[in-house]
């Protein structure tokens, strides 16, 4: 019986880190996104009515007084070709900025959100990370080309202007923690906050520190539209729903930056700033496709987690596992490598793969990997390799025991590679192209500690028929 729950440690992280927890500390009103006294005059303005409305109504009800409001602005032109118009906030828990609004912002500095323990996994027992504070975001899951965002790379930019939310209207400031009514603080380099020349009007007018610099950022984390987490009742968390709400700070593509990319781009005490986004190849930089997004179906492992997938560990009791354990791989590269308890192990999982466009195994002919076993080395660890797809939990009948199996190649130092067919070692039949998650999990009865590398997929195989079972 697999064991699909992931350890409490990454459940309890995964309440900390949701930079979602910048909205504001109160309910949010909805919109009618009906009745108006005016209107929008032409392409280059924006409809604020509902956004309007639904402050008011929020005003009302807390007993505030709020002045007629500015429902005409202009918007800033649209992307150039190749990319985007998204929006982002920011989290991470800077110090000294946070201590000047944690008071008034409530639920502890932590509300602010941590980098580590995101939701692409990414983060060794230590909790260090393979890439630095000012080079990770997290993306929103309704995003459009949410599948197989773990790992993969954006270019981002600042745009000069008002925040916009559902329907590209401004969202009223009030709707976000809002930074400068409660105190004011320099950014990491000693930069004081621009000011908002539109709060009279109710609403968000960011002045980038420069429009022109862009940043490259890796995804490590994922801000669910429909947050379910343990413990508390489930809710909406708006500014991650592209589509399908109606609260005004929903309907953007929302990337949650860290705040030590966010402060490149514009001061942290703006609460979102407009980007223009676009994937690009972590390494080089060069443009990737927008849609479908890319992800690598060939190489799944090789000294780090590659574009597409998660990460995780799970059942690890003597907490020993990274992500990229450098020296630790074959031929002396990084592996991926954890000390797991009896039904434990690691998965790679490319999260909302399931959809068309993605489907990483649809054409598999086989999967191949070294792996290690730390305690014998040159003896099979007592693994069992399954594929899965994550999202209805259903995995294929098909599963191959590493200690029966006979290795592909032996390499020096304990090394063992294994070479897979696809097809006839996991029967995954009519349903194969919907997988999206490979996992290696302990059959032993006493702690097994192994080292994953060159963890690949040939692609160019044909489905059989079979079928899935719910396990
Ligand atoms: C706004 O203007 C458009 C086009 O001029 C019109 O179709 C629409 O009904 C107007 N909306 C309101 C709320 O007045
Ligand atoms: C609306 O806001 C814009 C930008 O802040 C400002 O230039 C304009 O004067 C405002 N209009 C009114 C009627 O207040
Ligand atoms: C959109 O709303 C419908 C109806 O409430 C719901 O069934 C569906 O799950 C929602 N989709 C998302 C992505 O939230
Ligand atoms: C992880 O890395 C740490 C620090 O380099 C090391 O002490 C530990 O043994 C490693 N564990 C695994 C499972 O790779």
């Amino acid at each position: 019986m697999a064991n699909r729950r992931l350890p409490a440690a990454w459940q309890l992280a995964a309440l900390l880190l949701l930079p979602l927890l910048l909205a504001a500390p109160r309910a949010a009103a909805q919109g009618s996104g009906s009745s108006s006294n005016s209107n929008s005059t032409g392409s280059s303005n924006v409809d604020m009515t509902a956004a309007v409305n639904a402050a008011t109504a929020e005003n009302l009800a807390s007993g505030r007084a709020r002045a007629a409001a500015n429902t005409s602005f202009t918007v800033p032109p649209p992307p150039p070709p190749g990319w985007e118009r998204a929006r982002a906030s920011w989290y991470g828990t800077p110090k000294p900025f946070v201590d000047t609004f944690s008071p008034s912002r409530g639920g502890g500095e932590s509300a602010f959100g941590i980098l580590e323990w995101g939701g692409c996994g990414y983060t060794n027992a230590d909790g260090s990370m393979p890439f630095p504070r000012d080079a990770v975001t997290s993306f929103a899951d309704t995003n459009p080309d949410f599948p197989g965002s773990c790992g993969r790379c954006y270019e981002v930019r600042c745009v000069n202007g008002p925040v916009l939310g559902r329907n590209d209207q401004a969202v009223p400031a009030e709707y976000w923690y809002y930074f400068p009514k409660y105190g004011s603080a320099p950014d990491d380099m000693g930069r004081s906050f621009p000011g908002n020349p539109a709060y009279k009007d109710d609403y968000v007018f960011v002045t980038c520190w420069d429009p022109s610099k862009s940043v490259r950022v890796h995804v490590v984390d994922i801000c669910p539209c429909w947050y379910e987490p343990k413990g508390e009742p489930p809710r909406a968390q708006a500014s991650c729903c592209y589509t399908n709400s109606t609260n005004p700070k929903s309907g953007q593509r929302e990337m949650d930056l860290s705040f030590w990319v966010y402060e490149q781009l514009a001061h942290p005490m703006y609460s979102e700033m407009m980007l223009d986004i676009r994937p690009v190849d972590c390494g080089s930089g060069a443009a990737l496709p927008m849609s479908p997004g890319y992800i690598n179906r060939d190489t799944l492992y090789d000294d780090m987690v590659t574009t597409g997938w998660s990460w995780f560990p799970y059942i690890t009791p003597t907490h020993n596992f990274n992500v990229t354990a450098p020296g630790w791989g074959y031929g002396g590269s990084a592996a991926a490598c954890a000390e797991v308890g009896p039904g434990g192990g690691m998965t790679w999982w490319c999260r909302g793969c399931n959809r068309p466009g993605y489907q990483p195994f649809a054409s598999a002919s086989s999967v191949s990997f070294w792996v290690r076993d730390r305690y014998h080395p040159g003896t099979a660890p007592p693994l069992k390799m399954m594929i899965a797809q994550q999202e209805d939990d259903t995995y294929c009948p098909g599963e191959a025991y590493l200690t029966s199996l006979t290795p592909s190649a032996r390499g020096e130092d304990g090394w063992l590679q294994f070479t897979l067919p696809f097809d006839s070692t996991f029967n995954c039949g009519d349903k194969k192209s919907t997988r999206d998650k490979i996992s290696f999990q302990s059959v032993g009865g006493a702690n097994t500690w192994f080292c994953l590398d060159e963890l690949k997929v040939a692609q160019g195989g044909s489905s059989s028929s079979s079928s899935t079972t719910k396990k």
